[in-house]
């Protein structure tokens, strides 16, 4: 640091010595495993995009009217007219997409190392509700450019709390605030999207952070690092200050990143229809009920799995209910898994062949979230008729199946699994 900054920096410190504990122990003195790779990009991913959305979304809000006569208008307007307003709410529109799927990365590194498993469950659970949040604030925010999509995207999936019994028809009034989405809903989804949910997601990644920082990071061999310290240290062998050695390994990991991510802003925002919907630049229209209703991408294969589920006494509830346990049953995740071992490298056949099944289900749930159920196509000949849309509904029930099973299944096959010895120290 240059004489002026440490003066400044000794300045500070001298009212408030706090700040520099705080730096020694999360940064500085934060002892990190050796062995971070490529999946343990996402966390930090996740907090540059969360400050994206936050930045992106103040500037947005400048210009935004959440009133359900001049909300498309206004959206319209920050395109068209406002200077730079078109990068900007492309940059937000796009920063949604790539925080599901940084999420969705970084929740998948936990299951390949067991991340949540003894003693990081807290930061699971944290981190699973975040991922609530994040979906509220993501279906909120759809709802605020109030065009065709986000008017019946917001009718579809509330009218679904409205098959809850008994109390189903009463919440969902409550959401909506009427009868039908109107403008009673932009106006509290809008004070949701800006306000409340981005308060708690804040809160929330503070508690994320500092449940990590009490027990420290796992790691891709799954072992624990502070088991073996350094006796005159005192810091463990296998350890290394995440300032500055992960703070540039993570600014490399956020230029790659953002390279990608302009690529998408720059030459195609709306990525065919998957991070922004066509239908979406139709302005809302309570009395045309667009042909094809889908969420976006990150919300699919939960969509696949309330498709799968028949009606029952003409309730869609047993669907409802089935794509709730859906999202619920992860935080159950440090219970079910009975492994031995926490890392993917040391176990047994399996759980890697669970593990390769949930993946290839959880693709192809999103794919068929995002196919119509109308009439789709039909191939095959007379004697031997196939209808495509038979074929859709019935892979997505065995793959609904086989979602389940991973995890209803899990305290059974995790603990029969052939685990490898795991070493002592951590591997490169
Ligand atoms: C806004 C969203 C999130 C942010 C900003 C965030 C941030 C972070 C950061 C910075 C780390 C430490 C670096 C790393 O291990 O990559 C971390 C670790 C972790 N996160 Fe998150 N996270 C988010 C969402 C989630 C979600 C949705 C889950 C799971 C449901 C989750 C589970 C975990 C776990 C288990 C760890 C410890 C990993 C290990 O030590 O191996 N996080 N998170």
């Amino acid at each position: 640091m240059s004489g002026r900054l440490m003066a400044l920096w000794d300045w500070i410190d001298a009212r408030m010595p706090s700040l520099a504990q705080e730096y020694r122990k999360h940064l500085a003195e934060y002892y990190a495993p050796k062995n971070f790779n490529f999946w343990y990009y996402f966390g930090s991913l996740a907090m540059l995009v969360l400050a994206i959305q936050i930045v992106t979304g103040i500037f947005l809000t400048m210009h935004y009217k959440p009133d359900a006569n001049l909300a498309f208008g206004s959206v319209e307007y920050i395109m068209r007219d406002v200077p730079g307003g078109w990068i900007i709410r492309y940059i937000h529109s796009t920063g949604a997409s790539a925080f599901f799927l940084v999420v969705y990365l970084h929740m998948f590194r936990g299951l390949i190392y067991g991340s949540y498993r003894q003693p990081r469950e807290l930061i699971w659970i944290f981190g699973m509700l975040i991922y609530l949040c994040l979906m509220g604030e993501a279906f909120m925010g759809y709802l605020l450019p109030w065009g065709q999509m986000s008017y019946w995207g917001a009718q579809v999936i509330v009218n679904l709390f409205g098959t809850i019994p008994f109390i189903g028809p009463d919440l969902a009034l409550w959401i909506r605030g009427d009868y039908v989405v109107s403008d009673a809903t932009l106006n509290r989804f809008f004070a949701m999207h800006v306000i409340a949910l981005p308060l708690a997601l804040l809160g929330l990644v503070v508690v994320h952070l500092l449940a990590l920082h009490d027990v420290g990071s796992n790691n891709p061999d799954g072992i624990e690092i502070k088991k073996n310290k350094d006796p005159k240290t005192g810091h463990p062998v296998d350890g290394i200050p995440f300032h500055p050695y992960y703070t540039v390994k993570d600014i490399v990991g956020a230029v790659v990143f953002l390279a990608v991510f302009c690529s998408v802003l720059f030459f195609a925002p709306e990525l065919g229809g998957y991070f922004l919907e066509y239908n979406n630049f139709i302005p809302a229209d309570p009395l045309k009920t667009p042909t094809h209703i889908a969420p976006l991408w990150y919300f699919t294969p939960f969509y696949t799995i309330l498709r799968a589920v028949p009606p029952l006494f003409n309730s869609q509830f047993p669907g409802v209910l089935a794509m709730g346990l859906s999202t619920m049953i992860l935080f159950f995740l440090p219970w079910l898994d009975r492994g031995t071992v926490k890392s993917i490298r040391y176990r047994g056949t399996l759980y890697k062949s669970w593990l390769a099944a949930f993946v290839i289900v959880f693709l192809l749930l999103g794919y068929l979230g995002t196919e119509p159920t109308t009439v789709w196509g039909q191939f095959g000949f007379d004697a031997f008729f196939l209808d495509t849309r038979e074929i859709a509904t019935w892979a997505g029930r065995v793959c609904t199946v086989i979602y389940f099973l991973f995890f209803f299944l899990m305290p059974w096959y995790t603990a029969r699994d052939a685990a490898r010895p795991v070493p002592e120290r951590v591997t490169p």
